[in-house]
């Protein structure tokens, strides 16, 4: 068993519960902070108990960006030769489904660490921004990237050159979240959609995410060429056999993962 210092750690049935834990500093994110979550990640995602992630924070910031305090006095050099930032990508390689849950700020890194994960769920209370720009440098985990395709070009360069923030009516308006939640259900929400997604065939939820994903890294054609070929590869799955069979014969579905 790790114990970890900035995350807390929970298995809720097949659902991996990670709550990112410095709430003197909104959860900003340092070196060690995404070292345990990176952590946590490679245990859930080895573990075959669990089938989707969520990722959550406080009521009051999911992640209030990058630790400023940390980062300010860093050299060029120093960010270059420790590759600054390279380690955050691990979420977004995660190859099980991965939930963020936010509810007040996510904001620089936060918004971008919320965006590294398959789908957000947003509390009533959740507020999005890049407010890099305010601090003099910009993004630096993939916000002028990911959100130009969650919400278009106007309005992720509105939020990136202005740093103005943005609510979760706005943020499901424009396609950033998967839906509006309040605030106090946030967390069953996320749990009860995590689990759901967690009693499919992990085999099928995975070949899904990765093709979905895939859709922001190449052309159209490449894609559809790509979801066709593993669509065919799932006819190799006991799941796909055991899914078909109990819809025919009308009973629920035992998948196997296999
Ligand atoms: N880094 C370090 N500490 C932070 C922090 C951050 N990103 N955000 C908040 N904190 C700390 C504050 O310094 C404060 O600590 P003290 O009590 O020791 O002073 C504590 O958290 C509470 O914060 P506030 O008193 O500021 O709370 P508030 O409710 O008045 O304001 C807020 C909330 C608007 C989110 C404000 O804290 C804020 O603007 N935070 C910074 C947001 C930001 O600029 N994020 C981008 C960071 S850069 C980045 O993320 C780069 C990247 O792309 C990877």
């Amino acid at each position: 068993e790790t114990t970890f210092e900035t995350i807390l750690v929970e298995t809720r049935g097949r659902v991996g519960l990670i709550t990112l834990n410095r709430p003197g500093q909104l959860n900003a994110l340092n070196d060690q902070l995404i070292a345990e979550l990176n952590q946590a990640l490679d245990v859930f995602e080895a573990d075959e108990g669990i089938g989707a992630i969520v990722v959550t924070g406080s009521e009051k910031a999911f992640a209030a960006g990058a630790d400023i305090k940390e980062m300010q006095a860093k050299t060029y050099m120093e960010a270059y030769k420790g590759d600054f930032i390279a380690s955050w990508d691990r979420i977004s390689r995660a190859r099980k489904p991965v939930i963020a849950a936010v509810a007040g700020f996510a904001l620089g890194g936060g918004c971008e660490l919320a965006m590294s994960c398959d789908l957000i769920l947003a509390a009533d209370t959740a507020k999005f921004g890049q407010p890099e720009i305010k601090l003099g440098i910009m993004p630096g985990a993939g916000g002028t990237q990911r959100l130009i395709r969650a919400v278009g070009k106007s309005k992720a360069m509105e939020l990136c050159l202005t740093g103005r923030l943005m609510d979760a009516e706005e943020a499901e308006r424009a396609g950033l979240v998967a839906r509006i939640v309040p605030a106090a259900e946030l967390l069953d929400d996320a749990l009860k959609t995590a689990e759901t997604i967690a009693s499919m065939s992990l085999t099928a939820a995975m070949m899904t995410k990765d093709c979905v994903n895939r859709a922001h890294e190449t052309t159209l054609a490449e894609g559809i060429r790509y979801e066709r070929r593993t669509f065919h590869a799932m006819f190799a799955t006991h799941d796909q056999k055991e899914g078909m069979a109990a819809f025919t014969e009308k009973r629920r579905p035992r998948f196997r993962n296999a």
